[in-house]
């Protein structure tokens, strides 16, 4: 990859092309456990290289502010959040939750507030996260609707981990087919020990492959919300086990269990770091204990409910056990799948140089995620809009199914729908 291809996908703060990509769309911007009762504590927002501010007022409306006071500055973040506003510690202006401004104790004019108001955001809950748009006001974009945004809240398994790297790192993870049976062996490849795959029979698994094939030849379509593809490996009844995944503009990805649906989102905090959001639906998403086990989130050194950070680095040596990699206890000497996800985006710097890569096939589907990205990039910069998204409440994922020789792997998610018309370089 070009070095200045790099740059232009990794750099997001404002005035450039992905920063201004990704204020085209709502984003999540919290867990919404984070803003959950009325005049609960303000939360700081960083998106794509700014700091804001978020509250719920008394009555349950959400507002989202420029974090400084436009008196003279000081963090609206440590504020009180009363009486239907948020004021600022400093001389105690008061905003609405879209910005009025209500009360200027050391200025008693009362024409002064009247005309005021702090720049303010669209901000929305639903499917349980807190979402933002920091547009251009003229051209917010519907809001989307996702699949998860059907089920009910309580009964869904929902994290963020905020980690030091830039957001494509972790992107590109998830789009990655081919290290899933690797990187997660003991999740996905259980008995890896005695070379004996055995298929993991959890069924809320995301990363129990059904068939014991590390080199999946991929399968990668153009479609109007972004991408899908198919990991294609031999399946043991003759035909083709088939893997699908999906890309939603601009950072989204939904990764199939057999009985689990977890949409994820990977948001620019600014360039060095991201907050990850996971959703997920199934009938095993309410236990939180067995899905925190999984995800590796239940290791209170490393991340906790009460700061969302996550605290694996090199100075704990991300808490890589080497002696279980010894014993063979362990391929990774990590348990859960953040640990390991997180170890391996985390490892190569807060920005990986993309330039000094040697690529294979298997990296089919991160190269065609950089040609989306940068294609949305260039559209941008020559003055244009991103693509809108279309309805994704259908776009699928497809957990490992086998299908006869022939068989076209689209009609397992016939909601994905192909864009021929879009031409990405070298499809
Ligand atoms: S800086 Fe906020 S009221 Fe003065
Ligand atoms: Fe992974």
């Amino acid at each position: 990859m070009r070095k200045e291809d790099n740059e232009l996908l990794v750099r997001v703060g404002p005035g450039t092309a992905m920063g201004q990509v990704f204020r085209s769309y709502w984003s999540p911007i919290a867990d919404a456990k984070q803003l959950a009762d009325k005049d609960s504590d303000p939360l700081r927002v960083r998106f794509c290289g700014e700091d804001y501010v978020a509250f719920r007022d008394s009555n349950g409306t959400l507002g989202l502010l420029d974090e400084l006071c436009p008196h003279r500055g000081a963090s609206l973040a440590l504020g009180r959040v009363e009486d239907c506003g948020i004021r600022c510690l400093y001389h105690g202006w008061k905003y609405a939750a879209d910005g009025q401004l209500l009360d200027t104790p050391n200025h008693p004019d009362p024409h002064f507030k009247k005309g005021f108001k702090a720049p303010s955001y669209p901000i929305r809950e639903a499917g349980g996260l807190i979402w933002g748009y920091f547009g251009p006001k003229e051209k917010e974009p519907a809001f989307p609707d996702y699949a998860f945004m059907h089920h009910p809240v309580d009964g869904m398994y929902i994290f963020r981990v905020d980690l030091d790297c830039n957001y494509l790192q972790l992107l590109e993870g998830g789009m990655d087919s081919s290290h899933v049976g690797i990187l997660h062996a003991d999740f996905a490849r259980p008995g890896w020990q005695h070379g004996a795959f055995t298929r993991s029979d959890d069924p809320n698994n995301p990363g129990g492959i059904a068939v014991d094939d590390n080199a999946p030849s991929l399968s990668i379509e153009t479609t109007q919300f972004g991408f899908h593809y198919a990991a294609i490996r031999k399946g043991e009844q003759g035909g083709q086990s088939i893997r699908i995944v999906p890309f939603i503009m601009p950072c989204a990805r939904i990764i199939p269990a057999p009985e689990r649906m977890a949409t994820l989102f990977e948001v620019p905090v600014d360039d060095e770091h991201t907050s990850t959001f996971l959703v997920a639906y199934g009938p095993h998403s309410k236990n939180r204990a067995r899905n925190l086990y999984m995800s590796g989130l239940d290791d209170p050194r490393f991340w906790s409910e009460t700061d969302r950070h996550w605290k694996a680095t090199w100075a704990n040596r991300f808490g890589q056990d080497r002696a279980k990699m010894r014993s063979r206890e362990s391929w990774s000497g990590f348990r859960g799948f953040e640990p390991e996800d997180g170890a391996m985006a985390l490892s190569m710097g807060p920005i990986f140089d993309r330039s000094k890569e040697h690529l294979v096939p298997a990296d089919g589907a991160v190269v065609h995620l950089r040609r989306i990205l940068l294609d949305a990039a260039r559209r941008v910069a020559g003055g244009d809009d991103p693509l809108p998204l279309p309805d994704v409440s259908k776009v699928a994922a497809v957990a490992d199914t086998e299908i006869p020789q022939g068989e076209r792997w689209q009609d397992l998610a016939p909601h994905n729908i192909a864009d021929p018309q879009r031409q990405i370089a070298a499809e």
